[in-house]
């Protein structure tokens, strides 16, 4: 056969017949592979378990509704498994059945060198479908990190989670994105000088494609990836909330992780951040301000049927003067505190530094915290290593 005609060799074809003429006949176009054969279903189920099976061809016997759900059963056993039936005549109804039921084809009897290449390449099809399903179910994750009081620490924790999800995985799969549009200061606490901005995203929406986007993100040291905020607050009405929106959508087809820092309001661009957010960490002091702020926000969201289930509460600086009862903070938002963050000056010395408390210090406690608060967010399928031996902290009973 000329080269390029072969759909594949070595394939592992079973043939389900109790008509030796059949399996002859099948077999005579299939030198290059491995031919089984089973008499029934059931010896067919067990070739596929016990040998692996790429394709499986029924003869013209199962050409009836109650052959091809007979053969059907192979399916129970690999759903991916093309099965393909040799029909004398092509009878409508069964020929209706057989794709109901999840055959890949059914063709007229009798076989011949292009019918049965056409089988093989079924199998080419299948793997091909295959690798989409997982190009498809390998969408990022995009986590929003919103606290409806300034300075609550969203900068410090969006920075840390992202740079801790970094090292425990692939730094090139994980994002931030800068949408605190006025006062966007990740480039600063991470000792970046953004080139380009979401601006000019923004700018080019209409010519926006994942080329063009990632050649407008600057690199951290670690090589996780930030996109600006603009670089002046005037600038931020530039960016439409059809745009952050637009930018998030190609972002999580480009990484594992998309980490979205925000301004302190609900405002239209921050609430359609959390309509697209798999999890929102909400940051909350611990000081009246702050929690009567979290409440407001939490009746907002309520209010417009946002799912809270998403929603997981973090405390920030735990250990500082003003301290509240957890129970009665937990009861007021009616939500429970999943993570806590310690007060520690090695906080603001790390923003000073450039470079996030937890790859700047990663043995103090504030450290471990946020290391707790990143566990709360990793997904183990793009990030199935992460580090072991610190299981979560209790901090409350
Ligand atoms: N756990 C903490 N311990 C000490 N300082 C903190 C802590 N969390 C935040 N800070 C400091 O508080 C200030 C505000 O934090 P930031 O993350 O910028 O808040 P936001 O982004 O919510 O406005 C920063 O100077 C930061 O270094
Ligand atoms: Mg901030």
């Amino acid at each position: 056969m000329a080269l390029g005609t072969s759909p594949g060799t070595n394939r592992t074809v079973l043939v389900v017949s109790g008509d030796q003429a059949f399996l002859d006949g099948t077999s005579r176009f299939l030198t290059d592979h491995r031919v089984l054969a089973a008499r029934n279903v059931t010896e067919a189920q067990r070739r596929i378990v016990e040998d692996g099976v790429d394709l499986a061809i029924f003869d013209p016997s199962y050409a009836t509704d109650a052959g091809v759900s007979d053969g059907g059963q192979l399916l129970h056993v690999d759903p991916e498994l093309p099965l393909v039936l040799v029909a004398d005549t092509l009878d409508m109804s069964v020929l209706r059945t057989a794709l109901r039921i999840g055959f890949a084809d059914v063709v007229d009897a009798p076989v011949d060198r292009a019918k049965v290449d056409g089988m093989l390449e079924l199998i080419e099809d299948q793997a091909q479908r295959a690798v989409l399903k997982e190009a498809k179910a390998r969408i990022g994750k995009i986590i929003t990190i919103m606290s409806p009081k300034g300075g609550a620490g969203k900068t410090m924790t969006t920075a840390n989670v992202a740079l801790q999800l970094a090292m425990w995985g692939d730094p090139s799969r994980v994002v931030i994105v800068d949408a605190d549009l006025q006062f966007g200061d990740v480039c600063i606490a991470m000792q970046i000088d953004p080139i380009h901005t979401i601006v000019e995203a923004a700018q080019d929406l209409d010519k926006l494609d994942d080329q063009l986007l990632e050649s407008l993100l600057s690199t951290h040291s670690s090589g996780l990836r930030v996109l600006a905020a603009p670089l002046e607050p005037s600038l931020a009405d530039k960016v439409s909330t059809q745009a952050v929106v637009r930018v998030l959508g190609l972002l999580k087809r480009m990484f594992d992780y998309v980490i979205i820092d925000t301004a302190p309001f609900l405002d239209e661009p921050v609430l359609s951040i959390l309509e697209r957010s798999d999890d929102v960490l909400l940051v909350v002091e611990m000081d009246l301000p702050n929690v009567k702020n979290a409440k407001l926000a939490l009746d907002t969201l309520k209010l417009l049927k946002f799912p809270l289930g998403k929603i997981k509460l973090v405390l920030n600086r735990m250990n500082s003067k003003a301290r509240l009862d957890i129970g009665e903070l937990e009861r007021s938002l009616e939500l429970e505190v999943q993570a806590a963050i310690s007060s520690d000056k090695l906080v603001p010395r790390a923003v000073n530094e450039g470079e996030p408390v937890v790859s700047l210090y990663p043995r103090s406690r504030v450290a471990k915290d946020l290391r707790g608060v990143a566990r709360l967010v990793v997904d183990y399928e793009s990030t199935p290593e992460i580090a072991e031996g610190e299981g979560q902290r209790k901090w409350f009973g």
